[in-house]
């Protein structure tokens, strides 16, 4: 129980990777706001977790829905000390083709979607005096550009970027933030990822899919719960000292 007590905000946890991180932080104690988009996808997953699971609408493209998402959780858990910005969307295509639309899309969920959900956890937890945790889902997409994939690796880089300035001007309120750079993670964004490819470079369905597998050198595609055991550690006591730091969670995939 190293989270007893704790209250905490996932976006985009209705599935994938941040049911996976609301399904061990509610095993660890904490009383967590499952925060997507789908307002329905969040019901059905905040009730199979049970516990101290409950549903909250939230776009993070949008401000007037982050400030309704932390009213409620003030309201519901009497304030946030841990954000797991995790709600992103994917998108890929040859830089000749890149569209605007796809550009702004992807800017306004991943970065500022990050950025503004980070702004407005942190006014509240220096607001309420007990320091907190914010942790930002990165990628190894963010660590190096990939031909097909412009727009989503500058997003992530960005993200990267973004946990380094806000960890270091927060710090001083007891607020660490830190991120996650999972590798490739059998959720439903690869499906998305593996048709995309599948397009792209005139591959059959799957194929993709099975070749960047093989291609980890833990031998296997991430499964979400192996990503679960570094979001509890960096909510935890234990990486009180833990600053502006995004770290590799890949199977081996990536040095940094
Ligand atoms: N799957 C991978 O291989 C992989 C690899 C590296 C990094 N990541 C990152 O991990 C995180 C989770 O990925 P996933 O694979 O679980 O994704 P996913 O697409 O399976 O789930 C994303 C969730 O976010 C929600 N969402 C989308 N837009 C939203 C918005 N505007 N506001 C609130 N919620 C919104 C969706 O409804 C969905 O429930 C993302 O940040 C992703 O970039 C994933």
């Amino acid at each position: 129980m190293r989270l007893a007590g704790k209250s905490a905000l996932i976006t985009g946890s209705a599935r994938g990777i941040g049911r996976a991180f609301a399904e061990a932080y509610v095993r660890e104690g904490a009383t967590v706001a499952i925060a997507d988009i789908n307002l329905e996808a969040a019901q059905k997953t905040a009730a199979e977790i049970g516990g101290n699971a409950y549903a909250v609408k939230l776009d993070v493209a949008d401000q007037a829905s982050i400030d309704a998402a932390m009213k409620t959780v003030e309201s519901k858990a009497g304030g946030l000390d841990i954000l797991i910005n995790n709600a992103a969307l994917f998108d890929l295509a040859p830089i000749v083709e890149i569209s605007r639309a796809s550009y702004e899309k992807l800017f306004s969920v991943n970065v500022a979607g990050t950025l503004f959900m980070l702004q407005a956890a942190a006014r509240s937890m220096i607001a309420r005096g007990k320091g907190g945790r914010i942790i930002n889902m990165a990628s190894q997409a963010g660590r190096r550009g990939e031909a097909l994939v412009g727009v989503y690796c500058a997003t992530k880089a960005a993200v990267i970027s973004l946990t380094q300035s806000a960890g270091l001007d927060l710090i001083k309120h007891r607020i660490n933030v830190n991120g996650i750079a999972p590798g490739v993670v059998d959720s439903d964004m690869w499906d998305q990822v593996d048709a995309l490819f599948a397009k792209y470079e005139n591959r059959p369905k799957g194929e993709k899919k099975r070749l960047v597998g093989e291609g980890v050198p833990y031998g296997r595609m991430g499964k979400p719960e192996d990503l679960a055991g570094m979001a509890v550690f960096l909510a935890s006591d234990e990486a009180e000292y833990i600053v502006a730091q995004t770290y590799n969670v890949d199977g081996g995939q990536w040095m940094s």
